[in-house]
């Protein structure tokens, strides 16, 4: 009797701890949360000539570098973009932390931006106050071709001025960081969508209409008719779109000075030179734009699926999220979609200078001094190759060739203990030993005088 009391109780400790191994050797994923990747060392020269065309642009035109939390309060997000958006009710990673914070993942970076200029009391300095980020940002988004969860993009924002003429030098910088990334053919959607007064005109106006044509719109937009009216107008589906095609234009309905402001808009587009679509159809997914809103979309039809970037101006949001008033602009461009279509166009990527100089070591105290003898080289600016690892100076010399460098630096046990290196010229096979403390000006001199570049020079 008693054995059978106590057997149970060990199947159950044992179960108890099965159940313990179990948990603890869950597989890992090899692979990461849907909507977001790897971007692989063969696919940085893209994102390095984005990096460097968006950031000397900027440079170019005045904005200063700012970099924000890829988290803020869930609230930041809520107020500025909007509680009917579709990134706040359907894309926002939100969560509560230990601590009982409620914090979400930007999903996009001009809340932070307006939440860090209120913050760091910037409306004192010079305006335009103009800022530009760069980093990735968030959405809980279908993921398909060039649409993902986590995305990068580049922002321009300027803060402090209310002139057009800001509109239109922020769309040229938008048209200009495409261009110089080798997409040439652009269009530029223009629009105005009026500011809070005669918005609410127009939005009456919209709806009674859309309110007339309910039961040919789709159950997203009948949602949107009380949450949303304006999305109405550029859903995708189509019979939304052919309700949205008869609908009353918000520029129709402008006030003066919201009229004004954007036909002097159109007016420096034109003295730049900038060809330019009026879309009355374009209004943005984001609550918090007034007048100006624009977009950049590829000019070519099989590019055309999504936009490169869009952006506007948001008047208001300083005052909203608690700041002095001040009218700001602002556009973001999307890094992915940007190398889809740089890809598609056959656009150059980064091309990073290559090594000209291969070291070779041959034996245990050559091997050491090489270490310090790279080094030496790199820090005056050339840049060099080695293969440490391999102990053959055939194999190493096989490594020179196939990289294409210029010039082999051999360093074997008589060398090292002479103080000396043997320079092998890689086309000629010549070679000639030279003192170690003259290696480096030589071989400067060397690459110079065959009109190579070295690193430091192609840098600066
Ligand atoms: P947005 O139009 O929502 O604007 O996003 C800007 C760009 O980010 C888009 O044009 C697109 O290239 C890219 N993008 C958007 N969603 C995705 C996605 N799921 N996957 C890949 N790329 C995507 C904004 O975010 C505004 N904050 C821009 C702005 C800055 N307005 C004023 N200042």
């Amino acid at each position: 009797m008693a054995k059978t009391i106590k057997k149970p109780a060990v199947k159950k400790e044992a179960a108890k701890k099965t159940a313990v191994v179990k948990k603890e050797a869950e597989p890992i994923v090899a692979q990461p949360p849907r909507g977001m990747k790897d971007i692989l060392p063969t696919d940085q020269p893209y994102w390095d000539q984005v990096r460097r065309v968006t950031e000397k642009l900027s440079r170019e035109y005045g904005f200063s570098r700012i970099d924000t939390p890829l988290a803020e309060f869930s609230n930041l997000f809520n107020r500025s973009i909007g509680e009917g958006t579709d990134i706040i009710e359907k894309e926002l990673y939100s969560f509560v932390t230990k601590g009982g914070d409620k914090i979400a993942l930007r999903p996009e970076m001009t809340a932070g931006i307006a939440r860090a200029f209120i913050q760091h009391g910037m409306s004192v300095l010079s305006k335009p106050v103009k800022l530009f980020s760069t980093g990735p940002v968030y959405r809980y988004d279908r993921p398909q071709e060039g649409r993902y969860r986590e995305f990068y993009q580049v922002n321009y924002d300027a803060f402090g001025e209310q002139d057009p003429i800001l509109d239109a030098q922020m769309i040229q910088v938008a048209a200009r960081v495409v261009q110089n990334l080798g997409i040439k053919a652009i269009q530029i959607q223009v629009n105005s969508i009026g500011c809070p007064v005669c918005r609410k005109e127009y939005k009456d106006l919209l709806v009674s209409y859309l309110e007339s044509k309910a039961n040919k719109l789709c159950i997203d937009c009948k949602r949107r008719l009380d949450a949303n009216p304006l999305r109405v107008l550029d859903c995708k589906e189509d019979k939304c779109s052919q309700v949205a095609a008869s609908a009353p234009q918000s520029v129709d309905h402008l006030c003066e000075e919201c009229r004004v402001h954007f036909k002097s808009l159109l007016e420096y587009l034109d003295e730049l030179d900038l060809p330019y679509t009026i879309n009355p159809r374009l209004v943005r997914g984001l609550d918090y734009y007034t007048k100006t809103v624009f977009e950049i979309w590829s000019g070519s039809e099989e590019g055309r699926k999504s936009a490169l970037g869009g952006g506007g101006r948001y008047d208001n949001l300083v005052k909203l999220l608690g700041g002095e008033a001040t009218p700001a602009i602002g556009f973001g461009l999307g890094v992915e979609r940007l190398i889809i279509e740089m890809k598609r166009v056959q656009a150059k990527p980064y091309k990073a200078p290559k090594p000209k100089v291969f070291l070779a070591q041959l034996g245990e105290l050559a091997k050491k001094k090489s270490l310090r003898l790279f080094s030496e080289l790199e820090k005056n600016g050339i840049l060099v190759a080695e293969s440490f690892g391999r102990g053959s100076l055939n194999s190493q010399l096989r490594v020179a060739n196939r990289l294409g460098v210029e010039m082999t630096l051999i360093l074997g046990q008589k060398e090292a203990l002479d103080k000396t290196v043997i320079i092998k010229n890689m086309t000629t096979g010549e070679q000639e030993t030279v003192s170690m403390d003259k290696l480096v000006d030589l071989v400067k001199k060397k690459l110079k005088t065959d009109n190579v570049v070295t690193y430091h020079e192609n840098h600066n």
